[in-house]
């Protein structure tokens, strides 16, 4: 399975000037034409007129999707981007999602200082808050509307800091108008992981811009500090299985915990900006003790103290059927690669009925890396 593992990250400066190459024309072309639709979106009159329906324009009328309530009342509720889209009748192809992917990119390494010298962590942080308040039953949240653009979605506990990634995706959108929110924190997502050495993460566009009333209530995103029956209460409401919480949970092989942010402090790994199943192997090649401090509990690693494990992240391998995976995934980096792959294409396309998605398959990106390498 090592065809899935992206290659090795690109020398920031190529990274860059191929991004540069690419996005140039076009980005002055559309600030000039789209400027007026911004990043606003424009709020509904009331309830009744935004559960009317929504209509979506987009790749030039490739698809119209009504839903059924829109189609009762005839009434056609868009967002300012989709009529920017429907107004400009622009097109976007699989190769101006590549252009913002590589944009994208060069933001994820242009951190400096900032923590580990990547904001690909937070970013990728960004797609998973984004998409996790998915509830399969009620078929709310998902990354369909990406309302965590709106309070106070944007100012729950789960949620803080990742205002740093917003922030950051705003250069991208006023530089690409047309993308959806959604479509943009998602491709993100997929831009960090791939960028980051991380396997290839099969995406389609197709969501769109929904209102501060299409959020959820708070409290659908996991607590760090509960135990394994929460994980899958948590997990199980988003539709997946023992087998994906573990694959997904692999993700803290990035970034780290930041005090002013959840409570909790440090990294789990000791390279922090490289995807790898580095989290399950130190989950059992380590010993790993309560940290004694005035913080949430957490734990460290008892040789050096510089790494930490949630509680919920400790849980996988306390728990039977959670351990089984753990271990497999520690043994075997490749297939860890391969079921993290499917869980996060699954986990972003949560909420996003399929009639949306403008192509049938989710598309396999190329990395910045190969790009450079096709063109030699
Ligand atoms: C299993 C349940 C999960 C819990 C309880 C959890 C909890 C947390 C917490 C408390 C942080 C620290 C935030 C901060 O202080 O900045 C964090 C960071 C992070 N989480 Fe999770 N998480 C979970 C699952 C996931 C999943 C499924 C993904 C992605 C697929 C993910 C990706 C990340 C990343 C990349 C960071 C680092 C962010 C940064 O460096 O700024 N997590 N998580």
């Amino acid at each position: 399975m090592s065809f899935l593992r992206a290659s090795a990250r690109a020398a920031a400066p190529l990274r860059q000037a191929a991004a540069r190459n690419t996005t140039q024309i076009p980005r002055a072309q559309f600030r000039a034409s789209f400027r007026k639709f911004s990043t606003e979106v424009p709020k509904p009159k009331s309830n009744t007129v935004l559960y009317a329906g929504i209509a979506v324009v987009a790749a030039g009328g490739a698809y119209y999707i009504f839903s059924d309530a829109g189609k009762e009342a005839g009434t056609v509720v868009k967002s300012g981007v989709q009529a920017a889209k429907a107004k400009s009748g622009f097109v976007p192809s699989k190769e101006d999602y590549i252009k913002v992917y590589n944009r994208i990119a060069e933001i994820i390494d242009d951190a400096g200082d900032y923590d580990d010298g990547s904001y690909g962590p937070v970013i990728l942080r960004l797609a998973w808050h984004a998409s996790g308040t998915y509830d399969k039953d009620t078929k709310t949240g998902g990354s369909n509307y990406a309302t965590m653009r709106f309070e106070p979605e944007s100012l729950q506990g789960a949620n803080a800091g990742l205002n740093v990634a917003r922030t950051l995706m705003e250069k991208v959108k006023q530089e690409f108008p047309w993308i959806s929110y959604g479509d943009l924190w998602t491709l993100a997502g997929v831009a960090a992981i791939q960028e980051m050495a991380g396997p290839k993460i099969p995406w389609r566009p197709g969501r769109v811009d929904g209102f501060a009333a299409d959020a959820t209530p708070d409290g659908r995103l996991p607590d760090a500090t509960q135990g394994a029956d929460h994980l899958r209460n948590i997990f199980y409401r988003m539709g997946f299985n023992d087998q994906e919480i573990v694959a997904l949970s692999g993700a803290h092989a990035l970034g780290r915990c930041h005090r002013d942010r959840s409570g909790f402090e440090g990294p789990w790994t000791f390279s922090p900006t490289t995807v790898t199943n580095d989290f399950f192997q130190l989950l059992f090649n380590e010993k790993w003790v309560w940290k004694k401090w005035s913080g949430p509990k957490q734990l460290e690693d008892k040789k050096t103290k510089s790494l930490m494990m949630l509680p919920t992240d400790y849980v996988l391998v306390q728990d039977k059927s959670f351990k089984k995976y753990a271990k497999a995934y520690a043994d075997d980096q490749d297939l860890w690669f391969k079921d993290f792959s499917n869980a996060v294409a699954t986990l972003f396309e949560l909420g996003v009925p399929t009639q949306q998605f403008v192509a049938s398959e989710p598309w396999v990106l190329p990395t910045v890396e190969e790009q450079q390498a096709e063109k030699k």
